[in-house]
């Protein structure tokens, strides 16, 4: 089955002006062709990136999107129109810093799907259990219930037209990452949770993984046979590491 590798840069709450314009500066100079490459900044700085990008493939995410699908007296929020109206093309959905930190639930995170398919963007959806689930046995069931919550409310089409992230939440800024062998595994059963409700959507779902994803540990992941790319944080904020990130993923390609 032939899934083209990506590669999407989470910058979380980073970045400047001056430092946004440096990165983006030297991505659109040495970034890989044949791989796709996606930037979330921070959505303050989305247009200004947009700018700098124009003419490369380099595609744009939010970090986050509104549940509500109207526009109206909801301060602090950003609709999925919104984000379409400035090019935007897709939008982290359901990080567990937003699942934690912010209280998101299984069911915010699916109308949340909704409302950026209803606007013809593609969620990159996260999913991923704690250190104290995956101790305790349970890191199937918890991605289990995730990925569910968003198929019983969206529908299964809404995968055809998406991305999966597998973070381990243990994993996340900790320099621990998932073994190749760990994480293939709960992406194996991810696509075969698909499988059950459509087999060609399954067989064509891209699913990265996330987790102190570095230079140095990229090649090792993208030779797993259901990873088909990388969701980075830290490691996408230094314009060197991100691209050797990228051409690992093209080499993995080729190999
Ligand atoms: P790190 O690569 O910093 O561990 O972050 C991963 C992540 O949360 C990407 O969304």
């Amino acid at each position: 089955m032939y899934r083209k590798k990506i590669v999407a840069g989470n910058w979380k709450m980073n970045g400047s002006v001056t430092k946004n314009v440096q990165l983006v500066s030297a991505l659109t100079q040495s970034a890989p062709d044949n791989i796709e490459i996606i930037l979330a900044p921070p959505a303050l700085y989305l247009s200004g990136v947009k700018a700098q990008l124009m003419g490369s493939s380099i595609a744009l995410a939010g970090q986050n999107v509104a549940a509500e699908g109207q526009a109206g007296a909801y301060t602090g929020e950003i609709s999925a129109q919104m984000f379409a109206d400035i090019g935007v093309s897709y939008a982290i959905v359901g990080h567990s810093e937003r699942r934690q930190y912010y209280a998101e639930t299984d069911s915010l995170v699916a109308k949340k799907c909704l409302r950026l398919r209803e606007q013809g963007l593609k969620p990159i959806i996260c999913v991923g259990e704690s250190l104290a689930e995956r101790e305790s046995g349970q890191a199937e069931a918890v991605v289990s219930r995730q990925l569910k919550a968003v198929i019983d409310y969206c529908g299964v089409e809404l995968l055809a037209d998406a991305i999966l992230a597998y973070e381990p939440v243990w994993a996340i800024g900790t320099g621990k990452t998932a073994t190749p062998h760990d994480a293939q595994a709960i992406h194996a059963f991810l696509r075969q949770l698909v499988t059950i409700y459509d087999k060609n959507i399954a067989n064509y779902l891209p699913i990265l993984y996330g987790g102190s994803v570095k230079a140095d540990n990229a090649a090792s992941l993208f030779s797993m046979p259901d990873i088909d790319g990388a969701l980075v944080g830290g490691a996408s904020l230094v314009a060197q590491d991100f691209l050797a990130i990228c051409h690992a993923a093209k080499a993995s390609m080729v190999g």
